[in-house]
Protein backbone atom coordinates (compact mmCIF):
# COMPACT_ATOMS: atom_id res chain seq x y z
CA UNK A 1 0.00 0.00 0.00
CA UNK A 2 1.02 3.55 -1.05
CA UNK A 3 1.04 6.41 1.67
CA UNK A 4 1.12 9.84 0.41
CA UNK A 5 2.92 12.25 2.65
CA UNK A 6 3.56 15.98 2.95
CA UNK A 7 5.44 17.03 5.28
CA UNK A 8 6.75 20.82 6.01
CA UNK A 9 9.37 21.77 7.16
CA UNK A 10 10.57 25.60 7.56
CA UNK A 11 12.95 26.67 5.31
CA UNK A 12 15.47 27.89 8.05
CA UNK A 13 18.96 29.47 5.94
CA UNK A 14 21.07 29.02 9.35
CA UNK A 15 20.29 25.10 10.07
CA UNK A 16 22.87 22.87 8.98
CA UNK A 17 21.76 20.28 6.08
CA UNK A 18 21.77 17.59 8.81
CA UNK A 19 19.36 19.47 11.12
CA UNK A 20 17.12 19.56 8.58
CA UNK A 21 17.26 15.81 7.50
CA UNK A 22 16.87 14.94 11.13
CA UNK A 23 14.19 17.62 11.51
CA UNK A 24 12.27 15.64 8.49
CA UNK A 25 12.94 12.18 9.59
CA UNK A 26 11.01 12.85 12.35
CA UNK A 27 8.18 14.08 10.88
CA UNK A 28 7.86 11.44 8.64
CA UNK A 29 8.16 8.92 11.51
CA UNK A 30 5.55 10.77 12.95
CA UNK A 31 3.10 10.87 9.85
CA UNK A 32 3.46 7.24 9.20
CA UNK A 33 3.27 6.22 13.15
CA UNK A 34 0.02 8.22 12.98
CA UNK A 35 -1.23 6.70 9.54
CA UNK A 36 -0.99 3.40 11.16
CA UNK A 37 -2.91 3.79 14.23
CA UNK A 38 -5.47 5.47 11.64
CA UNK A 39 -5.65 2.42 9.79
CA UNK A 40 -5.43 -0.48 12.87
CA UNK A 41 -8.39 -2.61 11.90
CA UNK A 42 -10.51 -2.12 14.84
CA UNK A 43 -11.54 -5.45 16.47
CA UNK A 44 -15.58 -6.13 15.63
CA UNK A 45 -17.66 -8.32 18.72
CA UNK A 46 -19.83 -11.12 16.83
CA UNK A 47 -22.97 -9.50 17.22
CA UNK A 48 -24.99 -11.71 20.12
CA UNK A 49 -27.45 -13.09 17.94
CA UNK A 50 -25.42 -14.68 15.67
CA UNK A 51 -23.25 -15.28 18.92
CA UNK A 52 -26.17 -17.47 20.75
CA UNK A 53 -27.04 -18.50 17.23
CA UNK A 54 -23.92 -20.08 16.72
CA UNK A 55 -23.84 -21.68 20.54
CA UNK A 56 -27.22 -23.21 20.08
CA UNK A 57 -26.15 -24.75 17.03
CA UNK A 58 -23.00 -26.13 18.76
CA UNK A 59 -25.20 -27.51 21.60
CA UNK A 60 -29.09 -27.12 21.82
CA UNK A 61 -30.23 -28.33 24.56
CA UNK A 62 -27.56 -26.94 26.31
CA UNK A 63 -27.84 -23.23 25.12
CA UNK A 64 -31.54 -23.83 24.96
CA UNK A 65 -32.77 -21.36 22.13
CA UNK A 66 -33.31 -17.39 21.36
CA UNK A 67 -31.15 -14.82 22.96
CA UNK A 68 -33.07 -12.75 25.43
CA UNK A 69 -34.87 -8.99 24.45
CA UNK A 70 -34.18 -6.05 26.04
CA UNK A 71 -38.01 -6.16 27.48
CA UNK A 72 -37.12 -10.18 29.04
CA UNK A 73 -33.64 -8.64 30.58
CA UNK A 74 -35.65 -5.94 32.36
CA UNK A 75 -38.59 -7.88 33.58
CA UNK A 76 -36.13 -10.60 35.34
CA UNK A 77 -33.80 -7.86 36.68
CA UNK A 78 -36.38 -5.77 38.14
CA UNK A 79 -37.13 -6.82 41.25
CA UNK A 80 -33.09 -7.39 41.98
CA UNK A 81 -32.05 -5.21 45.48
CA UNK A 82 -28.92 -3.81 43.78
CA UNK A 83 -27.91 -2.87 47.00
CA UNK A 84 -28.14 -5.65 48.65
CA UNK A 85 -24.33 -6.93 48.13
CA UNK A 86 -23.15 -9.69 45.26
CA UNK A 87 -25.61 -11.14 42.06
CA UNK A 88 -24.89 -14.14 41.48
CA UNK A 89 -26.01 -15.22 37.27
CA UNK A 90 -26.68 -18.60 35.81
CA UNK A 91 -25.88 -19.48 32.51
CA UNK A 92 -25.42 -16.00 31.25
CA UNK A 93 -24.57 -17.10 27.89
CA UNK A 94 -23.80 -13.63 26.02
CA UNK A 95 -24.25 -11.27 28.78
CA UNK A 96 -27.57 -9.92 28.14
CA UNK A 97 -29.29 -10.11 31.65
CA UNK A 98 -25.40 -8.83 33.01
CA UNK A 99 -25.64 -5.79 31.13
CA UNK A 100 -29.05 -5.11 32.18
CA UNK A 101 -27.80 -5.80 36.24
CA UNK A 102 -25.09 -3.35 35.54
CA UNK A 103 -27.56 -0.72 34.16
CA UNK A 104 -29.60 -1.34 36.84
CA UNK A 105 -26.72 0.03 39.29
CA UNK A 106 -25.26 -3.77 40.23
CA UNK A 107 -21.46 -3.10 40.26
CA UNK A 108 -19.65 -5.49 37.84
CA UNK A 109 -16.98 -6.42 40.59
CA UNK A 110 -20.06 -7.58 42.73
CA UNK A 111 -21.17 -10.23 39.81
CA UNK A 112 -20.42 -14.58 39.64
CA UNK A 113 -20.89 -15.55 36.68
CA UNK A 114 -21.49 -19.25 36.19
CA UNK A 115 -21.12 -20.28 32.47
CA UNK A 116 -20.84 -23.82 31.33
CA UNK A 117 -19.75 -22.75 27.75
CA UNK A 118 -15.57 -21.84 27.56
CA UNK A 119 -16.25 -19.72 24.59
CA UNK A 120 -19.08 -17.94 26.27
CA UNK A 121 -17.07 -17.78 29.43
CA UNK A 122 -13.76 -16.27 27.59
CA UNK A 123 -16.16 -13.63 26.05
CA UNK A 124 -17.65 -12.96 29.26
CA UNK A 125 -14.43 -12.27 30.53
CA UNK A 126 -13.50 -10.15 27.85
CA UNK A 127 -16.72 -8.03 28.59
CA UNK A 128 -16.90 -7.83 32.68
CA UNK A 129 -12.99 -7.94 33.57
CA UNK A 130 -14.11 -7.10 36.94
CA UNK A 131 -16.99 -10.15 37.48
CA UNK A 132 -15.91 -13.40 39.02
CA UNK A 133 -16.13 -15.93 36.32
CA UNK A 134 -16.82 -19.48 36.67
CA UNK A 135 -16.30 -21.99 33.54
CA UNK A 136 -18.87 -25.01 35.26
CA UNK A 137 -21.98 -26.52 35.53
CA UNK A 138 -24.31 -24.32 37.93
CA UNK A 139 -25.17 -27.81 40.21
CA UNK A 140 -21.40 -27.75 40.89
CA UNK A 141 -20.44 -23.86 42.53
CA UNK A 142 -19.37 -23.98 46.12
CA UNK A 143 -18.88 -21.19 48.38
CA UNK A 144 -15.02 -21.67 48.65
CA UNK A 145 -15.54 -20.67 44.24
CA UNK A 146 -17.85 -17.64 45.14
CA UNK A 147 -14.19 -16.09 46.38
CA UNK A 148 -15.71 -15.10 50.19
CA UNK A 149 -18.84 -13.72 48.18
CA UNK A 150 -22.35 -14.36 49.62
CA UNK A 151 -24.87 -13.69 46.74
CA UNK A 152 -28.31 -11.69 47.82
CA UNK A 153 -30.13 -12.80 44.55
CA UNK A 154 -29.21 -15.22 42.04
CA UNK A 155 -30.41 -14.44 38.47
CA UNK A 156 -31.18 -18.04 35.72
CA UNK A 157 -30.98 -17.91 32.13
CA UNK A 158 -30.38 -21.38 32.37
CA UNK A 159 -33.12 -23.63 30.01
CA UNK A 160 -34.24 -25.55 33.40
CA UNK A 161 -36.79 -27.62 30.97
CA UNK A 162 -33.87 -29.18 28.74
CA UNK A 163 -32.19 -30.72 32.29
CA UNK A 164 -33.30 -33.67 33.88
CA UNK A 165 -34.50 -33.56 37.41
CA UNK A 166 -31.88 -34.27 39.01
CA UNK A 167 -29.48 -31.84 37.76
CA UNK A 168 -32.43 -28.95 38.36
CA UNK A 169 -32.63 -29.56 41.60
CA UNK A 170 -28.43 -30.10 42.33
CA UNK A 171 -28.69 -26.11 40.98
CA UNK A 172 -31.20 -24.98 43.20
CA UNK A 173 -29.28 -26.77 46.09
CA UNK A 174 -26.57 -24.99 44.90
CA UNK A 175 -27.66 -21.53 44.38
CA UNK A 176 -29.30 -21.42 47.72
CA UNK A 177 -26.42 -23.08 49.50
CA UNK A 178 -24.27 -20.40 48.65
CA UNK A 179 -25.92 -17.29 48.45
CA UNK A 180 -27.50 -15.01 51.78
CA UNK A 181 -30.43 -16.58 53.63
CA UNK A 182 -33.24 -14.82 52.13
CA UNK A 183 -31.63 -14.89 48.87
CA UNK A 184 -34.08 -14.70 45.59
CA UNK A 185 -33.14 -16.70 42.55
CA UNK A 186 -35.11 -15.44 39.26
CA UNK A 187 -35.75 -17.72 36.80
CA UNK A 188 -36.86 -17.45 33.02
CA UNK A 189 -38.98 -20.02 30.93
CA UNK A 190 -41.28 -20.25 27.91
CA UNK A 191 -43.97 -22.35 29.41
CA UNK A 192 -46.64 -20.71 31.94
CA UNK A 193 -45.40 -22.73 34.95
CA UNK A 194 -42.83 -22.69 37.04
CA UNK A 195 -39.98 -24.92 35.71
CA UNK A 196 -38.62 -26.62 38.81
CA UNK A 197 -40.98 -29.13 39.68
CA UNK A 198 -43.20 -29.50 42.66
CA UNK A 199 -41.27 -32.40 44.49
CA UNK A 200 -37.82 -30.65 44.03
CA UNK A 201 -38.87 -27.16 45.49
CA UNK A 202 -40.61 -29.08 48.17
CA UNK A 203 -37.56 -31.03 49.16
CA UNK A 204 -35.35 -27.87 49.29
CA UNK A 205 -37.95 -25.92 50.96
CA UNK A 206 -38.77 -23.48 48.21
CA UNK A 207 -41.41 -21.22 47.29
CA UNK A 208 -42.51 -20.08 43.98
CA UNK A 209 -44.58 -17.17 42.37
CA UNK A 210 -44.68 -15.73 38.83
CA UNK A 211 -43.54 -11.94 38.73
CA UNK A 212 -43.99 -11.60 34.55
CA UNK A 213 -44.88 -12.35 31.19
CA UNK A 214 -43.04 -10.48 29.03
CA UNK A 215 -44.76 -10.75 25.26
CA UNK A 216 -42.01 -8.59 23.73
CA UNK A 217 -39.89 -11.26 23.64
CA UNK A 218 -39.34 -14.16 21.34
CA UNK A 219 -40.79 -16.34 22.46
CA UNK A 220 -43.20 -15.08 24.95
CA UNK A 221 -41.36 -15.61 27.98
CA UNK A 222 -42.54 -15.67 32.36
CA UNK A 223 -40.23 -14.73 35.25
CA UNK A 224 -40.72 -16.78 38.61
CA UNK A 225 -39.36 -15.68 41.79
CA UNK A 226 -38.30 -18.47 43.89
CA UNK A 227 -37.33 -17.82 47.34
CA UNK A 228 -37.01 -19.94 50.55
CA UNK A 229 -40.38 -21.36 52.28
C1 LIG B 1 -30.59 -19.72 26.90
S1 LIG B 1 -28.87 -19.33 27.20
C2 LIG B 1 -29.26 -17.89 28.13
C3 LIG B 1 -28.33 -16.79 27.87
C4 LIG B 1 -28.82 -15.40 28.31
N1 LIG B 1 -29.07 -15.31 29.72
C5 LIG B 1 -30.07 -15.05 27.55
O1 LIG B 1 -31.15 -15.09 28.09
O2 LIG B 1 -29.93 -14.72 26.38
C6 LIG B 1 -28.40 -20.51 28.45
C7 LIG B 1 -26.92 -20.47 28.82
O3 LIG B 1 -26.72 -21.39 29.89
C8 LIG B 1 -25.49 -22.08 29.68
N2 LIG B 1 -25.59 -23.35 30.43
C9 LIG B 1 -26.31 -24.46 30.11
N3 LIG B 1 -26.21 -25.37 31.07
C10 LIG B 1 -25.46 -24.83 32.06
C11 LIG B 1 -25.03 -25.29 33.35
N4 LIG B 1 -25.37 -26.49 33.83
N5 LIG B 1 -24.27 -24.46 34.09
C12 LIG B 1 -23.92 -23.23 33.64
N6 LIG B 1 -24.29 -22.74 32.43
C13 LIG B 1 -25.05 -23.53 31.64
C14 LIG B 1 -25.43 -22.26 28.19
O4 LIG B 1 -24.10 -22.46 27.76
C15 LIG B 1 -26.00 -20.92 27.70
O5 LIG B 1 -25.00 -19.96 27.53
Amino acid sequence: MKLKLKVRVKPDIKRKPREVMDKLTDAVRRKVRRHKLMARPKRRSTPEALLGFGRFVANPRRFGGFVSGPALAEAITRDVDTAAGPVLELGPGTGVFTRALITRGVAEADLVLVELDPKLADRLREAFPQALVLCCKAGSVTAEMLEGRRPAAVVSGLPLLNFPAEEVERIMAAAFAVSSPDAVLYQFTYAPRCPVRDHIMDRIGLVARRTARVWRNVPPAFVYRISRA
